[in-house]
């Protein structure tokens, strides 16, 4: 086919509260080109305080997620206008995968194929993931002569060992969906026809939550692997306090549904966040 526009470089639907956002060039194993990072900005901005979405799920069209940054239109097209080029490129592509790391709604990587380099970004963007067994997982960029840069190489070693993570960088060995879950890459792993559903049900379960819960929870998360464990301690009161001053009703009513009511037990699932007031 001709080339795709920019538009069409990312498709989503919502479906019950969930937000299916596809790479959409399967055509080019959703490679990542500067039009298709323009367009998931665009696309993550739209969504992310749209009231209908309480999930964002990122996952890719046809056979592959995202086979890494697009050889031709992000390396060497951008390279030929020199170093603006490579910048503004390099901008556009991180900015989209910070702006999901920090995202408001929860979000899951649903890797149904290859995941290669700079696809490890938005995968550890995405605050959960889950993949196909038969998915493809590499550092492939030792096989075409660079380093896991764009930020692959500090996913490596954040999710896995140092010695996986060495090897893995250094051999552009391809570790499939099961071994991703020993490695810590992904949550679960299921077979490709299972995937979507496993990942609706998570989901579903999440949009119960109290979204402000969430939100904190998921940044804490984030931030305090880099903390000591005093900083940490602090930052979490302070993330609560933050938190209450958007949503001082729901830890009430979370407080009084287990002790008042005794409508449920925290210990086993959620608060009834329907009842809450305000
Ligand atoms: N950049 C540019 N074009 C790509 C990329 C890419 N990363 N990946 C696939 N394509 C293109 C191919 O050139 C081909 O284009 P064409 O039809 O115009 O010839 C088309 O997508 C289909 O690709 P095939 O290789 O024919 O698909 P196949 O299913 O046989 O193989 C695979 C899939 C293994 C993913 C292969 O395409 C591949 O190795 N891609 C590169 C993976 C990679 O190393 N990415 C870079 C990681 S490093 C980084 O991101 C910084």
């Amino acid at each position: 086919m001709t080339d795709r526009a920019e538009a069409d470089t990312v498709a989503f639907e919502i479906v019950d509260g969930v937000a299916w956002v596809r790479f959409n060039r399967p055509e080019k194993r959703n490679c990542m080109s500067p039009k298709l990072n323009r367009r998931m900005m665009e696309v993550l901005d739209a969504l992310e305080f749209d009231p209908a979405v309480g999930v964002l799920v990122l996952t890719g069209e046809g056979t592959s997620w995202t086979a890494g940054m697009d050889l031709k239109e992000y390396f060497r097209d951008t390279e030929a206008l020199g170093l603006k080029g490579s910048r503004g490129a390099q901008r556009e592509s991180y900015g989209w995968w910070r702006r999901l790391r920090w995202y408001q709604k929860p979000t899951i990587a649903m890797v149904n194929g290859w995941c290669f380099g700079g696809g490890y970004g938005p995968l550890f963007a995405c605050d959960l993931a889950f993949a196909a067994e038969d998915a493809q997982f590499g550092l492939s960029e030792i096989n075409w002569g660079i380093l896991p840069g764009g930020g692959a190489a500090k996913v490596a070693t954040e999710l896995t060992s140092f010695r996986r993570a060495m090897y893995h960088a250094m051999m552009g060995e391809n570790i499939d969906g099961k071994t991703a879950v020993e490695w810590g890459f992904v949550n679960e792993a299921l077979p490709l026809d299972q995937l979507k559903t496993r990942v609706n049900e998570v989901a579903q379960v999440l949009l119960k939550k109290n979204p402000v819960a969430l939100k904190a929870t998921k940044d804490s998360i984030r931030r305090v692997r880099e903390m000591t464990y005093d900083n940490a301690e602090d930052y979490l009161i302070r993330a609560q306090e933050a938190a209450n001053s958007y949503d001082n009703e729901g830890r009430k009513e979370g407080i009084k549904q287990f002790i008042d009511d005794k409508s449920y037990k925290p210990g086993l699932g959620a608060y009834d966040t329907s009842k809450q007031k305000g």
